[in-house]
């Protein structure tokens, strides 16, 4: 920390980088008031225009468009790295020789060998805090599930059947980015699936093993962007010139936990009519929790509790009782909802408190959580390669 403040900076200024800048931004309205005080710094970006804009918005001193100006300013201490994935080992390791706290968007990185390094220069940087953005960890609904199966009242978990459906990969005219490259495992499974993969461990812990993947290309070229491509939009004009797509549109699994549950997984990019459905039904030995993000600010939930004449599943609504919420919603009561866009701002809450050392919210996942998140992934490939079940190893 600069003495007693704390400078922040966002790397990226697309879709999500945006949503990194206007977490910092409300971080200090949220719990005990004793957060020391954050200054917005700076948001770069190689798009000067991108980069202005989000610091003019969200109320950020200055634009670069180098993440090394990040990297060696002196007033900035806190970094998140929201870029494309390919970039993200190079930022990472710049910014950490660089003595800054990085906060690095999920999939960590495209390979487990880049990951490895990336922990590797975290070790050398002396005290620095790294962690991933696994951002669904901050949702009160899903944390309140997993606060249940902690407290073993529904029993040990038996299936965990989740899907993480999105369809901005539906329109054929859609332009190729960097979403669509970087080969098996690299689309629609790192992409949103790894949130998935995650919730799965977050709620049920570890995966033992994987079997019967299946990737799947249903759109296999797209064509080149004449303007800017930002996060799932398309680009408003297209170029004739098309190339070709490198990875999965969609991909199903099946998982065995090392408790022995099971867990069944899907995630696309080419779900028609589905923008944003990450979903989960969640079997217990004793009860049973569903979550869906198109309700938020809710969940499902059913154990042997109510009588029989009213039991059954009941739709629990998020509020003071769960994490997050009591001084994390400036309404803090049960139906004044919360969307994706506030699990950014608890996120960005817990890595500031985190490098404060107040370490009252569960600390971000670590750069070794990320390289987990990738060796599941690894494992889905391997078995959709070899038709075989694969040790997550
Ligand atoms: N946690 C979440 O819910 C969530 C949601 C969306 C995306 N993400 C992750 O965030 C990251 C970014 O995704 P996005 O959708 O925001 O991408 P995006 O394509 O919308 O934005 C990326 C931005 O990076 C900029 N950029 C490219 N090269 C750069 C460089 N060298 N230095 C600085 N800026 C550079 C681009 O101009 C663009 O504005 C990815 O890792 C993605 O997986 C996470």
């Amino acid at each position: 920390m600069s003495g007693r403040s704390i400078g922040v900076a966002v790397i990226g200024a697309g879709m999500a980088g945006r949503a990194h800048a206007a977490g910092y931004r409300s971080a200090s309205t949220l719990y005990m008031p004793d957060l020391p005080e954050v200054r917005l710094v700076a948001i770069a970006d190689v798009n000067r225009e991108f980069a202005a804009d989000t610091a003019k918005r969200y109320g950020y001193e200055r634009a670069e468009t180098d993440w090394r100006a990040i990297a060696e300013a002196r007033d900035i201490d806190v970094v998140s790295v929201v870029v494309a994935n390919h970039l993200h080992r190079e930022i990472v390791e710049g910014l950490l020789a660089g003595g800054k706290h990085v906060l690095c968007e999920k999939p960590l990185a495209p390979s487990i060998e880049d990951a490895e390094a990336m922990i590797a220069a975290a070790e050398r940087s002396r005290g620095r805090v790294a962690a991933v953005g696994f951002t669904f960890r901050r949702s009160p609904a899903i944390a309140a599930i997993k606060e249940q199966v902690r407290r073993g009242g529904i029993g040990r978990p038996i299936h965990f059947n989740g899907h993480y459906w999105s369809d901005y990969g539906c329109d054929p005219r859609g332009p190729i980015s960097w979403r669509y490259k970087g080969g098996p495992g690299s689309g629609a499974l790192s992409d949103v699936g790894s949130h998935l993969l995650d919730a799965g461990e977050f709620i049920c812990g570890p995966i033992r093993s994987i079997r019967g993947a299946v990737l799947s290309t249903v759109i296999t070229e797209r064509p080149v962007p004449l303007g800017t491509v930002v996060g799932h939009a398309a680009a408003a004009a297209i170029s004739d010139e098309r190339e070709p797509v490198e990875n999965e549109d969609l991909v199903t699994f099946t998982a065995t936990f090392a408790s022995g549950a099971t867990g069944t997984f899907s995630a696309s990019r080419v779900a028609f009519g589905l923008p944003n459905s990450l979903a989960f039904e969640l079997f217990a030995e004793k009860g049973a929790a569903t979550f869906d993000l198109d309700r938020a600010g809710e969940f499902g939930f059913a154990d042997g509790a109510p009588e029989a004449a009213t039991n059954g599943y009941r739709q629990v609504l998020a509020g003071p009782s769960h994490p997050y919420f009591a001084k994390g919603m400036a309404m803090d009561f049960p139906g004044c909802n919360y969307s994706q866009n506030d699990l950014f701002v608890f996120q960005a809450r817990a890595f500031l408190e985190q490098i404060a050392g107040l370490n009252r919210l569960p600390p971000c996942p670590s750069l070794e959580d990320g390289l987990r998140n990738l060796r599941l992934i690894a494992a889905v490939v391997r078995s959709a390669q070899s038709g075989r079940e694969v040790p997550v190893g």
